[in-house]
C-alpha cells in the first residue's frame, strides 16, 4: 500500500496556471512552518523568503521572470534569496532543497508552484532593494490550480538511472 509520503512525491506537479483566491494567512504560515525542517549544510540554513501579494509588484517581479510570465496570475510569489556569507559553499543546494521542500509543503494544501529558471535575477535584486551579498535563487509563484491538474510529465524507468554495482 502506497504511504500519504509516496503518494505526495508521486502527485506533485508543477503549476502554472492559478485561481484568483488568495491564500489563507494560516496556510502560508503552515507551508513556511514546514520549510523550517528543511536540510542544508551545517545546517546553516542561509535562506530568507520575500513573500509578495500586493498585486502591482506581483505584476512587476513577474515581468523580470523570462520562462515564468505566469507569475503573474499567481496571488503569491515567494522569492527565495540565499545569503552567501552565511553559507558560501552550499547556499545553491540549500536554497534548491528548501524550494522543494516548500512546493511540497504547498502540495499538501492542494497550493501549486513552479520553478522558474531564467529570471532577470539583478533586477529583481534591485526591485527588492537586496544586498550584494544576497543570491535570487528562483521566484516560487504560489496558488490554487485553475482547471485540471496536468498529468505526470514522462518519466525515466528505474532501469535508466539505477545502477547496482553489486
Ligand atoms: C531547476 C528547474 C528549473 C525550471 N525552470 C522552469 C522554468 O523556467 N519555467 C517553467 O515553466 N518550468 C520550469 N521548471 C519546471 C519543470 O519544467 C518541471 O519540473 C518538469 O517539466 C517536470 O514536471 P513536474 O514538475 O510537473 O513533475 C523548472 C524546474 C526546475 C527543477
Amino acid at each position: 500500500m502506497e504511504s500519504e509520503g509516496l503518494k505526495l512525491l508521486k502527485t506533485r506537479r508543477s503549476i502554472r496556471s492559478f485561481e484568483d483566491r488568495p491564500i489563507e494567512d494560516e496556510i502560508l504560515t503552515e507551508i513556511f512552518e514546514a520549510c523550517r525542517y528543511c536540510m542544508s549544510a551545517v545546517n546553516r540554513q542561509p535562506w530568507e523568503f520575500y513573500v509578495i501579494r500586493n498585486k502591482e509588484l506581483i505584476k512587476k517581479i513577474a515581468a523580470e521572470c523570462t520562462t515564468g510570465p505566469f507569475a503573474a496570475g499567481a496571488p503569491v510569489l515567494v522569492v527565495l534569496v540565499g545569503d552567501k556569507e552565511i553559507q558560501p559553499n552550499w547556499y545553491v543546494q540549500d536554497l534548491s532543497f528548501i524550494s522543494l521542500q516548500l512546493a511540497l509543503a504547498a502540495w499538501t494544501f492542494g497550493i501549486g508552484t513552479c520553478w522558474i529558471g531564467r529570471i532577470n535575477r539583478d533586477t529583481v535584486k534591485e526591485i527588492l532593494g537586496l544586498k550584494e551579498k544576497d543570491h535570487v535563487l528562483t521566484v516560487l509563484p504560489l496558488g490554487y490550480p485553475k482547471g485540471e491538474i496536468p498529468d505526470p510529465r514522462p518519466r525515466k524507468n528505474l532501469k535508466e538511472f539505477v545502477k547496482y554495482l553489486d
